[in-house]
């Protein structure tokens, strides 16, 4: 077994605790998924990273098959050290990937920000050529909401966020001060160097015009915790 295989549970486990700082309410997000999801037979995860919630959701339907994708070669090499049989982890860039597989569930947690807008809007019509009719896409990202109250407002940072931001940073220093890490690192250099985040943040109702216009036939909030948010869109 390699290096990378030993240690995939601890590098997916703390990168679950930095993922949870950005987002508090990670847990009842995924619950508000299960709860909004039904049944799924077929489950997409977008920008999956490590694959920490694909194996969840690989548990919790485990029935069904779990396909994430992702571009991230350090991430895709932690995802496919751990992921259990059930879960497909495909290396793709989701701002040329077409088509996407077939779906019932579609989901993308802190992902979209990476894309600029108008990668959003085609990656929705392509989720929905995806998803079988009545299947759902769920996007979770910073959402602001201009309609919060001030103490919420969605363009204040939350007082957690900094201690996010410097777990985040952290968790790549020490990455990359990793041994085994040093080629994956290397590539991922090569891969985001052409490809910066975008960070685009877009507000609420801009998720909503982006899903209706891409055909979904219902979209709105499904969850929101501080500046985050998540979209659901029903094809
Ligand atoms: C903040 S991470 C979130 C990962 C995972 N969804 C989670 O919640 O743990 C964002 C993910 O999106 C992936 N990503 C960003 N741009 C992408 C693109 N163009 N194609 C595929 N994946 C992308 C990154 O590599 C990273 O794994």
């Amino acid at each position: 077994m390699s290096s990378i295989a030993l240690d995939s549970a601890r590098w997916r486990a703390s990168w679950d605790e930095v993922m949870t700082g950005f987002v508090p309410g990670l847990s009842l997000l995924e619950a508000a998924i299960a709860h909004a999801a039904g049944e799924p037979r077929r489950i997409l995860d977008l920008g999956g990273g490590p694959g920490v919630m694909a194996e969840r959701m690989a548990e919790r339907w485990p029935t069904a098959t779990v396909t994430m994708i992702d571009l991230d070669p350090v991430l895709l090499a932690l995802a496919r050290s751990a992921v259990p049989t059930e879960v497909s982890v495909l290396e793709a860039d989701l701002g040329s990937f077409d088509p996407l597989p077939e779906a019932d569930l579609v989901t993308a947690v802190m992902t979209v920000h990476y894309l600029r807008p108008e990668r959003i809007r085609t990656l929705y019509r392509r989720c929905h050529q995806a998803l079988a009719p009545g299947g759902l896409l769920v996007v979770a990202d910073l959402m602001p909401d201009e309609g919060l109250p001030s103490v919420m407002s969605a363009l204040n940072p939350a007082p957690g966020e900094a201690a996010a931001e410097l777990a985040w940073a952290q968790w790549w220093g020490e990455m990359a001060a990793a041994d085994e890490f040093t080629q994956l690192m290397d590539d991922r250099e090569e891969v985001f160097g052409s490809r910066p985040a975008a960070n685009f943040a877009g507000s609420v109702a801009w998720h909503i015009a982006a899903a209706r216009s891409a055909g979904f036939r219902e979209a709105g909030l499904i969850w929101r915790d501080g500046r985050h948010a998540a979209l659901a869109a029903l094809r």
